[in-house]
């Protein structure tokens, strides 16, 4: 079939790459040892940690998110440590999967896919832990396969309460630079990120921003590790290069985006995906369908899981979508799978690109014969032109 017009990527990454990161990383491959490598090794290093909001170092590994996950786990912990972790979706369960391989004993706290981490329950399982043999509490802020959020800082105030040295570990793959998220002042040892997301590049790139307390762990951590070592990696950051070949052409990208974003504002590329989400939620409702997660607190601003009622198959509403309108919405995973679909709209996305999400979104569940009352585009049309209260009159 000709295909005309631009595709909408509409999973919750990768997302939409902007045509000035696009240019950005259409140049000539550098010297990856040369002086001009040097200065964009430096400036993205610099860039990714206002990004974090931290002045501690950043590591920038050329690997999908999954890698720095390992780095994230390798750096700190040490064969049959004890860590603890939460099952708030697919993401934490392959996370602790990958733990549980690594050679740590993984507690895995069960939750329903449907709610965000308890501080309680870690401030609990601290508690008991009067040996302090966990080691570390591991923490996916934002659950791509639910569209949960868990509260980082609440997570930490449970840690302290407890009075526990266990070490935070925190993945923000799926909301970095599009949910507030601050590694230093949130009390986060390792935080994970990777570049095709709320970065706005295509995948390839992975992040871990340390804390001084990760750091000092690194020094006595016994898990093998070796290309994703931060030692080689900190040292030749100083210099602005790599141990190894970087990603010459994403970190291009990265320094582009970096600068996208700051021109924005991080304040006001958080308060865009909010309102973004917000008007994504109220279609959601206005079509009477129901929201995966069940916390209101607790809702993404980088995508939406949408319930489809018993019996329907949200896969074929993905299909139909993609084959009559050309778009992609996110499948359900694990758990989740053909239960529920997924729309990101996190990254280089606005207010029009949402209205014509949210309009394939809806042609496709009346095409594929969801139940639903029509008007979701509607409600947020209503939402983001302001008129939320003749919206609420309706
Ligand atoms: C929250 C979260 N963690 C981890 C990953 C794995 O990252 P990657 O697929 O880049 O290895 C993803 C990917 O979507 C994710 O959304």
């Amino acid at each position: 079939m000709v295909k005309i017009g631009r595709h909408f990527l509409q999973i919750p990454g990768p997302t939409n790459v902007p045509d000035r990161v696009l240019r950005a990383i259409d140049q000539p491959t550098i010297d990856h040892r040369g002086p001009d490598f040097a200065e964009l090794g430096k400036a993205v290093v610099a860039g990714m940690k206002r990004v974090f909001q931290t002045t501690g170092p950043v590591v920038i590994f050329p690997s999908s998110g999954t890698g720095a996950w390992e780095a994230a786990l390798v750096n700190t912990l040490s064969p049959g440590d004890r860590v603890l972790a939460f099952e708030t979706g697919h993401f934490a369960t392959l996370w602790h999967a990958m733990a549980k391989r690594l050679g740590l004993e993984v507690d895995f706290v069960p939750t329903d896919w449907r709610h965000p981490v308890d501080p309680a329950e870690v401030e609990a399982r601290l508690n008991a832990d009067k040996a302090h043999i966990i080691k570390a509490v591991m923490v996916v802020h934002n659950e791509t396969s639910t569209a949960v959020t868990s509260d980082v800082p609440a997570v930490r105030a449970a840690i302290d309460r407890a009075r526990h040295p266990a070490l935070l570990l925190v993945d923000t793959i799926s909301s970095l630079a599009s949910i507030e998220y601050r590694h230093a002042a949130w009390g986060v040892d390792v935080t994970v990120g990777g570049s095709q997301k709320g970065l706005m590049l295509p995948p390839g790139l992975s992040f871990n921003a340390l804390s001084t307390k990760a750091l000092a762990a690194s020094k006595q951590a016994k898990l093998p590790r070796a290309y994703w070592d931060w030692q080689p990696m900190l040292a030749a950051a100083e210099t602005g290069f790599f141990p190894f070949t970087p990603a010459t052409n994403l970190l291009f990208g990265l320094r582009e985006a970096i600068l996208m974003l700051e021109e924005e504002g991080l304040d006001n590329v958080f308060a865009r995906h909010a309102r973004l989400a917000e008007a994504t939620r109220r279609a959601v409702r206005a079509w009477e369908l129901e929201l995966l997660s069940l916390d209101a607190k607790a809702h993404s601003n980088s995508l939406t899981a949408v319930l489809l009622p018993g019996g329907h198959d949200a896969d074929a509403v993905r299909q139909v979508v993609l084959d009559r309108f050309d778009m992609s919405l996110g499948t359900g995973l694990g758990k989740v799978a053909g239960k529920v679909f997924r729309i990101g709209h996190l990254g280089w996305f606005n207010e029009l690109m949402l209205i014509g999400t949210l309009g394939g979104v809806e042609m496709g569940l009346a095409l594929a014969g969801v139940p639903h009352r029509r008007g979701g585009v509607d409600a947020a049309m209503s939402y983001l032109a302001g008129n939320v209260r003749a919206e609420a009159q309706r």
